[in-house]
């Protein structure tokens, strides 16, 4: 039983345009948000068996940090950010991903494959090495990303990516670390290195520290974390923060120390780097 699709299609489609519904009154869209469910995509059928290639690319993709120690430098597993098996709308699901690459990126100035894309996660967001582009466990996550996109058409995909928002006034670090106080600190610890227990089971992932994602990640950057934070977080509460305090507590969290990355300087070669860039 597939039960991630249904619960992450139903939670996560709810309102996929929804920041912007200028004739609701100030204080509804936010309960409209969540009540609003879109047609969900089509799901893979319940009888559908994944492939052996399949299953070891989900189980790389929940358990990362402790079958990949030669290419995560970070207490971090995929699904840190690609929740939900990585089927979740707006927490830039795997559903589709088939179709999206190869693309041309802006950060690399190239067109990259789907196999170059999750190398760069490999390489910023688990602060490690890129895996063997022929390598077996290579070919398991792109069969798992092809096992979720069977029958979908992934390429103008309602939930793909993070959905950016705006921030309503600027961003300020100082009231972020309030909200991160009063809605975070709970799961992701006072230290913001979150927890993992003795066995190397991840609880809660780190939002800074060595064990956390790096400088040239793009969860380091104001907007992409305003966004995953908006629609995903405090776990199982996504769409509660308003615009402004997810992009408050973004500013917050962002900004604490973190791994650097080697080579971040060619970084977006072709001079349209985005606004909330880093560096
Ligand atoms: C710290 C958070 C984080 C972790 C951990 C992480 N990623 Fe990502 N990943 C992102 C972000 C952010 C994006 C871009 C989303 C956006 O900008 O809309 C992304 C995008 C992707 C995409 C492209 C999705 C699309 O639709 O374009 C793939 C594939 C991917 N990641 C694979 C992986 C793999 C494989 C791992 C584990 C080895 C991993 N990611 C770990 C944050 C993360
Ligand atoms: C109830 C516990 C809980 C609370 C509260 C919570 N988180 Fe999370 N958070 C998690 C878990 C668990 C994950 C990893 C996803 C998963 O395992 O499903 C996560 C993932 C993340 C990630 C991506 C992974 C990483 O390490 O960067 C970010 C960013 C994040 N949370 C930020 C926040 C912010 C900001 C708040 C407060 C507004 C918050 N979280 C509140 C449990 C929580």
């Amino acid at each position: 039983m597939r039960w991630w699709w249904t619960i992450g299609w139903l939670v996560g489609c709810a309102g996929v345009e929804m920041s912007e519904e200028p004739t609701a009154p100030p204080e509804a869209p936010q309960q409209e948000q969540l009540a609003r469910v879109e047609a969900p995509p089509p799901a893979p059928s319940e009888d559908k068996v994944m492939s052996p290639a399949a299953e070891r690319g989900l189980a790389l993709a929940t358990d990362t940090h402790r079958l990949l120690p030669d290419n995560v430098g970070n207490d971090l597993v995929c699904t840190s950010c690609h929740l939900e098996n990585a089927t979740r709308p707006k927490a830039a699901p795997w559903v589709g991903v088939t179709d999206r690459y190869p693309r041309y990126r802006k950060r690399s100035g190239k067109v990259d494959t789907l196999q170059e894309r999750i190398n760069g996660c490999f390489q910023r967001s688990m602060n490690g090495t890129p895996l063997a582009t022929d390598s077996e466990e290579m070919a398991a996550l792109v069969a798992y990303a092809e096992f979720v996109s069977e029958g979908v058409d992934g390429v103008d995909m309602p939930g793909a990516g993070m959905p950016r928002i705006t921030s309503p006034e600027p961003p300020n670090a100082a009231r972020g670390q309030h909200v991160y106080e009063t809605q975070c600190m709970a799961c992701h610890q006072a230290n913001g290195e979150g927890l993992t227990l003795p066995d190397g089971q991840l609880m809660f992932p780190a939002l800074w520290g060595d064990g956390s994602f790096n400088v040239g990640a793009g969860m380091a950057r104001l907007d992409t974390a305003a966004a995953f934070v908006k629609w995903n977080m405090p776990l199982n509460q996504g769409g509660t923060l308003t615009d402004q305090e997810a992009y408050d507590v973004a500013a917050w969290f962002t900004v604490q120390q973190r791994p650097d990355l080697e080579g971040k300087e060619g970084d977006w070669p072709n001079g349209d780097k985005p606004a909330d860039a880093r560096y």
